[in-house]
């Protein structure tokens, strides 16, 4: 599935993730500036805050305890369509999935 990613700037890098792993992890590991993810995943720094495109928002499972919890400490400004990339699951059904990278993550 494809993933794109928009950065503050407006910059856009698409990749064809494979099903299981995660926004955050996809993003890490192709070298996508704008996702920190000093947790590694754990739910536990949101430095992996993502704001989600309209299209497929409500396709994601809903928010979690923890991820409501965290996302009370992201450093740029939460919105409605604000999520944590590594709580973003990828799966065939999130194909052409757009997240928009706020401007800091610390
Ligand atoms: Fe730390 Fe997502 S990587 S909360």
């Amino acid at each position: 599935p494809h993933v794109t990613y928009v950065a503050a700037d407006r910059s856009e890098q698409t990749l064809d993730l494979p099903v299981g792993t995660t926004v955050m992890r996809g993003a890490l590991s192709h070298g996508v500036d704008g996702i920190v993810g000093q947790c590694g995943g754990y739910v536990q720094c949101a430095t992996c805050h993502v704001y989600v495109g309209p299209d497929l928002l409500d396709r994601l499972e809903a928010v979690g305890a923890d991820e409501e919890r965290m996302l009370g400490f992201t450093a740029g400004p939460r919105t409605p369509s604000s999520r944590l990339s590594c709580r973003i699951e990828v799966t065939e059904d999130l194909d052409g999935l757009q997240v928009r990278l706020p401007e800091q993550q610390i």
